[in-house]
């Protein structure tokens, strides 16, 4: 594998990094997208592809929260044999001096008593060769790095990648207005994908807040790269950064639609929220086709069948009666809306009791740190979808 600036067709290890629970849903996109050979990680799909690949995933790859390439893997005895092994590596091929940099990863080794030095001796590595090329050394930024490493050891297997990626791809640029407890958007994709939804079916999320799970439905149904808006990528620190490719696969995207394929229908009981998701939404071509409706979910304006795919308030950061918001929300999904299917994705277990529906499907997720559940239901007229 050698993935310096001459490689343009040579064959990379391309891991792509996702949140857990998450890894057969981003195998999926992936074969979706084109790439039909996937190897399933712990929270990470490894696929082969060229640095076209590497740029097009990091603009369309929604499930994904990076994109890394392989630059070495080997296998170490001691501390010591990280650092020689890492000194070998070509750094000053992959960036130049004046770029900053940072390492992150993950060490699970005994090999390492402290789990932060195996990030010294690589950084180490990386500013001696420096050193020994030019007598000048790049500086690190741990915050807003240009150039990321990733390192990650099991055992004595040691993998460096580079993170082409840099901030997380979650971060896409376009949700400017949030409200106090916003959706990741990569688990939002995510979730659009597990629910089943068709793309083409009345989709309705009752509790819309800054609009996240409407606009990754409506990019998955339009095609749009859910990170289309978004302007940083790392690979362009890197020093084989082709700007004429990327340029050419960045404006052969399509953004423009004159209209959606499917009705997308979005409420919410705060008003200041309502203008968030129109806000967030209008930063698309589609935004203005997406109707949000300022009203308690049981004041919707929506007739059954559709596909509810909703994140309804569960915890601290939205004072609420947890059990009375979660009945009323299963008496009306019951009462009003079958048949319709549902996918709830909540972190209160006492909310989704007080819903009395029974489940279709149970899913453990997480939103950030809080451990979550997304629940499917079906529903059906008469008494079927009851406890
Ligand atoms: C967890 S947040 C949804 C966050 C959203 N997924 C996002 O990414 O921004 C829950 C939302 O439900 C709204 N809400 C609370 N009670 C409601 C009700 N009875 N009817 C409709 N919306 C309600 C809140 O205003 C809040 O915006």
């Amino acid at each position: 594998m050698d993935p310096t600036p001459s490689s343009k067709t040579t064959l990379l290890k391309i891991t792509l990094k996702c949140f857990y629970g998450f890894e057969s849903i981003l195998a999926d996109e992936l074969k979706e997208l084109g790439y039909p050979e996937t190897e399933l990680l712990n929270r990470a799909v490894q696929i082969k592809g060229t640095w076209a690949d590497v740029y097009k995933l990091n603009l369309y790859c929604r499930c994904a929260i990076a994109v890394l390439v392989e630059i070495d893997h080997f296998y170490i005895q001691s501390e010591e044999d990280l650092y020689k092994r890492a000194l070998r590596i070509k750094w000053h091929e992959l960036f130049d001096v004046k770029k900053t940099f940072a390492i992150k990863g993950a060490i699970f080794s005994p090999i390492f008593k402290n789990t932060h030095y195996p990030f010294l001796l690589v950084k180490d590595a990386i500013v001696d060769t420096f050193k020994s090329k030019a007598d000048e050394r790049p500086n690190i930024d741990v915050k807003k790095p240009s150039v990321l490493f990733d390192l990650y050891i099991k055992d004595k297997e040691v993998t460096i990648s580079v993170n082409t990626s840099g901030l997380p791809l979650f971060q896409r640029g376009y949700r400017t207005a949030v409200g106090p407890a916003p959706l990741n958007e990569v688990v939002a994709a995510c979730l659009v994908r597990m629910s089943g939804w068709d793309r083409k079916q009345t989709l309705v999320d009752p509790f819309c807040g800054s609009g996240t799970l409407l606009a990754e439905a409506a990019l998955l149904a339009t095609g749009i790269p859910s990170n289309i808006e978004r302007q940083h990528f790392a690979f362009k620190n890197l020093k084989n950064y082709d700007a004429a490719l990327w340029e050419s696969i960045y404006e052969s995207a399509p953004r423009v639609v004159r209209q959606l394929p499917c009705q997308l229908i979005g409420g919410d009981i705060s008003d200041e929220m309502v203008l968030k998701a129109r806000r967030n939404l209008r930063t698309f071509s589609f935004g203005r086709f997406i109707e949000i409706q300022a009203a308690p979910f049981d004041k919707l304006k929506v007739e059954a069948p559709v596909f509810i795919l909703t994140n309804p308030p569960y915890d601290e950061r939205l004072a609420t009666d947890i059990e009375e918001l979660y009945g009323n929300l299963g008496s009306w999904l019951k009462h009003q809306m079958a048949p319709s299917k549902v996918g709830i994705i909540s972190g209160s277990l006492e909310g989704f009791h007080a819903i009395g529906l029974k489940a279709a499907a149970k899913h453990r997720v997480f939103n950030g740190d809080i451990e979550c559940e997304f629940r499917k239901y079906e529903l059906f007229e008469g008494k079927k979808a009851l406890n």
